[in-house]
């Protein structure tokens, strides 16, 4: 187990946003991307990091995992054991949790955490016709502020890419608003999706252990992609 200190990560103990619902806009956003996908040059670490996981994948054809946004890879190493006959990648932007990622015992080989963008990840890996049978985004950033939803990945070019992606999407924030927009991105795409309060015994990541000890409930969206 880890002995990183989630609290160091900044006090959210609770959202503090000028929306009360979902944003009026998100409908339009999502729509608009769906239409148009991102055309942005990849950035070369990003496309560094996507060959290193090819080449690990090698010619792979079983079950594949991508936990987005792993932070410290906690969530990665946790979800690697409870799915032994799957392959798992963990991907976050940030050097400084990703380097942490050692702290978390894996019991098996099948899992690896790289550091990119994942503007670009999910992009190439569509690129490169990866489906996948899992896929984990767990207490993104929520960006509250009414003005910056085009930050939230469901109002983002990115939101294209991960629903192309296939399989069964999680997500889960401490923000109800974030996901109750989320499931209604998959509804403008055509998808179907169930949001409910999520609660277990064992917290998963750091944030989660967090905002559990500070009295927040998680709120969650599955969706089968
Ligand atoms: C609130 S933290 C949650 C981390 C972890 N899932 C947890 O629950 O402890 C959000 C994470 O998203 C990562 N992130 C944000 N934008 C990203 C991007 N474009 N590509 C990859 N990771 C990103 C950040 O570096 C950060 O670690």
């Amino acid at each position: 187990m880890s002995n990183i200190n989630p609290m160091s990560e900044g006090n959210s103990r609770h959202i503090d946003s000028n929306q009360i619902g979902v944003h009026e806009k998100l409908p339009a956003l999502v729509n608009r991307h769906l239409r148009h996908p991102s055309q942005r040059p990849f950035t070369e670490h990003t496309v560094q990091a996507f060959a290193q996981a090819q080449a690990w994948l090698g010619d792979w054809q079983g079950p594949l995992i991508l936990d987005a946004c792993c932070g410290v890879g906690e969530s990665t190493t946790h979800i690697a054991n409870l799915h032994p006959e799957a392959k798992v990648i963990g991907v976050d932007k940030s050097a400084h949790r990703i380097d942490k990622h050692e702290h978390y015992s894996l019991e098996q080989n099948n899992a690896l955490i790289l550091r990119a963008d994942l503007n670009d990840f999910w992009r190439l890996a569509v690129q490169a016709n990866w489906r996948l049978t899992k896929h984990f985004l767990l207490y993104p950033n929520p960006y509250p502020k009414s003005a910056h939803v085009q930050r939230r990945w469901h109002a983002s070019p990115a939101f294209a890419e991960i629903i192309k992606l296939g399989g069964q999407l999680e997500v889960r924030s401490n923000w109800q608003i974030y996901i109750q927009e989320f499931a209604l991105a998959l509804q403008v795409a055509g998808l179907s999706a169930q949001v409910n309060q999520y609660q277990n015994e064992q917290a998963i990541t750091p944030f989660e252990r967090k905002y559990w000890a500070s009295g927040q409930p998680s709120w969650q969206v599955i969706a089968q992609l």
